[in-house]
């Protein structure tokens, strides 16, 4: 083997977004030696964009709020494909992790009466959201960074892995190289935990930064594991429309959670048009009530703005289709109504959505207090991801756990904003304990030159290709437009195959990448080195979006519309197969234990 450092931990995490800090946490407290790997730089990951706050059912603003309510909430709104002890153990455990995260150092909005405040967010029945503004995510990696660091965890940041090393079936480590120098390094590891997050950049619209290309998924993927409910992509309602150089970057629900409402060009509520059974929203003749309930009134009906997310961004999604949409292809977000309301509307803006102010201002020099903002559909989450097991996050390959964004099992077809930031401390917590436990009682395997020196040759060929290869940006740029127009909110058979084909001949083009200059700080080569992970990853969320032919959740067919009884018993499943393709298979959802199904039935009346 050439001359690499190889590092030595019990408990490898790779990512350093919420589910990676807090499972390292957990990790290292149990007396395992422990390091965080991440692409980017330490503090800089998807969770601060969960803006509006974190999903616990602490009861704090409704004292109607309990877990039971929050686990039906959740089981409704994945649309019954979550794994529902995932779904109990998120619920019953998120008020802990939330007071947990005060007592390391958090500090959230307050209650008149000094309670951590909570707001609405769609799908959740009571204000729910413990929140910090509209930074929550934000202030949440503040305080994981601050206690892990002080805790003794290693970081190596701006740490790419590209192959997770395995001796027989189990996972042993990792192979890595660092961004700045490129240079390779190996990690040997009794356990390892992947909370890598989503795969926004194989999209053109996302609120996705760089580093989100589907690593973590595919790395497990490679390694053998099984993935679950591919073809559920979160489209986030709001994103930025304009101006072009900001298409995407995140509106908040919190925005709607404070009173936002959605108007058409010709200044009509449109989410009125399409408001299903069993919801009790608002009326039309009277719009204020939805306001009144974001300031407390608990007797009020729910503003349509808070339907589920798929909901909403296919409504966004069908009054821009019909020509009624804003100017720059978006509709309009308007919290500055709220001035008929309030005297200090102002003021209070600024105080309860200060990013958003700032980013509206500084981004599109527009001031949110007084104007609506423009807002589109984002590419923002992944339901599906490394299926686990929901006590202790371990997928099906020994040694190797995954927690966060890159995990499946709690969101189903939909996920409900603020789940996120909540799941990551619930599961990332569990993974880390586990994954120490698993340390321990397993003790060290070996590693195998020969994978290094594999790896090392694989990820050096796009060199030897140099110009007359292929430009790995093209491939990545017409795969974003490949998913965002074939296989994004609204989709065909025909289009899912036409995308099938097109990635087919990406991965040829793919295959044939080549670079120029070194190894030094080279984001070409970074790039050819994502393409596999971007690829396979798309490919998945095609093949599972084309065998389910119904609509659920995040996913809606053209083609089939309606949702489907049938279909409902299903989660589909990726496995690799013999000749290394992904093969999707049905498998029964995790049944409702009699328990559960009390509670679904109470909570539904
Ligand atoms: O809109 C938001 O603040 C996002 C929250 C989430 O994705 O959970």
């Amino acid at each position: 083997m050439a001359d690499y450092p190889v590092h030595e931990y019990d408990v490898l995490v790779i990512g350093a977004g919420g589910a990676g800090l807090r499972a390292a946490i957990e990790s290292s407290a149990a007396g395992a030696k422990t390091a965080v790997v991440t692409k980017s730089l330490l503090g800089k990951a998807h969770t601060v964009m969960a803006e509006g706050g974190m999903a616990a059912a602490m009861g704090n603003v409704d004292e109607r709020d309990n877990w039971k309510v929050h686990f039906a909430d959740t089981m409704r709104g994945s649309q019954y494909l979550s794994n529902c002890r995932m779904a109990e153990i998120h619920a019953k455990e998120a008020p802990a992790r939330v007071r947990e995260l005060e007592a390391w150092g958090a500090i959230f909005d307050r209650t008149k009466d000094g309670r951590i405040n909570q707001r609405n967010f769609g799908g959740h029945r009571y204000p729910r959201l413990a929140h910090v503004g509209d930074r929550t995510g934000l202030e949440m990696i503040r305080t994981l960074q601050d206690h892990g660091i002080h805790q003794g965890i290693d970081v190596f940041a701006e740490t790419t892995v590209i192959k997770l090393l395995q001796d027989g079936g189990r996972c042993v480590g990792a192979f890595a190289y660092d961004r700045e120098k490129g240079r390779f390094m190996a990690f040997h590891a009794k356990a390892v935990v992947l909370a890598s997050g989503g795969i926004g950049r194989s999209f053109r619209v996302t609120s996705n930064s760089w580093e989100y290309t589907a690593d973590g998924q595919a790395l497990a993927y490679q390694a053998g594991a099984e993935l679950l409910d591919m073809e559920f992509v979160q489209f986030h309602p709001t994103g930025m429309v304009w101006p072009p150089s900001v298409k995407g970057i995140l509106v908040t629900e919190g925005v709607r959670g404070e009173g936002g409402v959605l108007k058409n060009k010709d200044g009509k509520r449109f989410m009125f048009d399409d408001i299903p059974e069993n919801y009790r929203p608002q009326t039309a003749d009277s719009p204020d009530e939805g306001w009144r309930y974001t300031q407390g009134d608990k007797s009020a009906r729910r503003p349509p703005e808070l339907l589920t997310r798929d909901h909403v961004a296919r409504c966004i999604n069908r009054e821009v289709k019909a020509g009624r949409g804003s100017p720059h292809g978006g509709v309009f977000l308007d919290i500055a109504w709220i001035k008929e309301k309030l005297p200090n509307s102002v003021e209070h803006i600024k105080k309860k959505l200060p990013s958003m102010y700032h980013q509206f201002k500084q981004l599109a020099d527009l001031d949110i207090t007084q104007e609506p903002m423009e807002v589109g559909p984002t590419t923002h989450y992944m339901m599906g991801g490394i299926q686990v097991d929901a006590e202790s996050q371990m997928s099906s390959v020994p040694g190797l756990f995954a927690a966060g964004e890159c995990a499946a099992g709690l969101h189903g077809a939909n996920r409900l904003g603020g789940n996120s930031l909540s799941d990551l401390l619930v599961f990332g917590k569990r993974a880390g304990e586990h994954a120490a436990k698993f340390a321990k009682s397993n003790g060290a395997d070996r590693v195998n030159p020969a994978d290094i020196d594999a790896a090392a040759q694989a990820a050096l060929a796009p060199f030897e290709r140099g110009a007359a290869g292929e430009n790995p940006f093209t491939v990545q740029s017409e795969l974003q437009d490949i998913m965002q127009n074939l296989v994004g909110i609204v989709r065909t058979e025909s289009e899912m195959e036409e995308a099938l084909g097109k990635i087919e001949a990406l991965r040829a083009r793919a295959a044939k990448a080549g670079i120029t200059g070194n190894i030094e700080y080279n984001t070409g080569w970074h790039t050819a080195l994502d393409l596999d992970n971007m690829l396979s990853i798309s490919e998945m969320i095609a093949t599972a979006a084309l065998e389910r032919k119904e609509s659920r959740g995040g996913h809606f067919r053209d083609d089939y519309p309606e949702k489907d009884a049938e279909w409902g018993k299903y989660n589909l499943q990726i496995a690799r197969g013999t000749d290394g393709r992904p093969m999707v298979r049905r498998v029964p959802v995790v049944p409702l234990t009699d328990e559960m199904k009390q509670i679904i039935e109470e909570q539904s009346k």
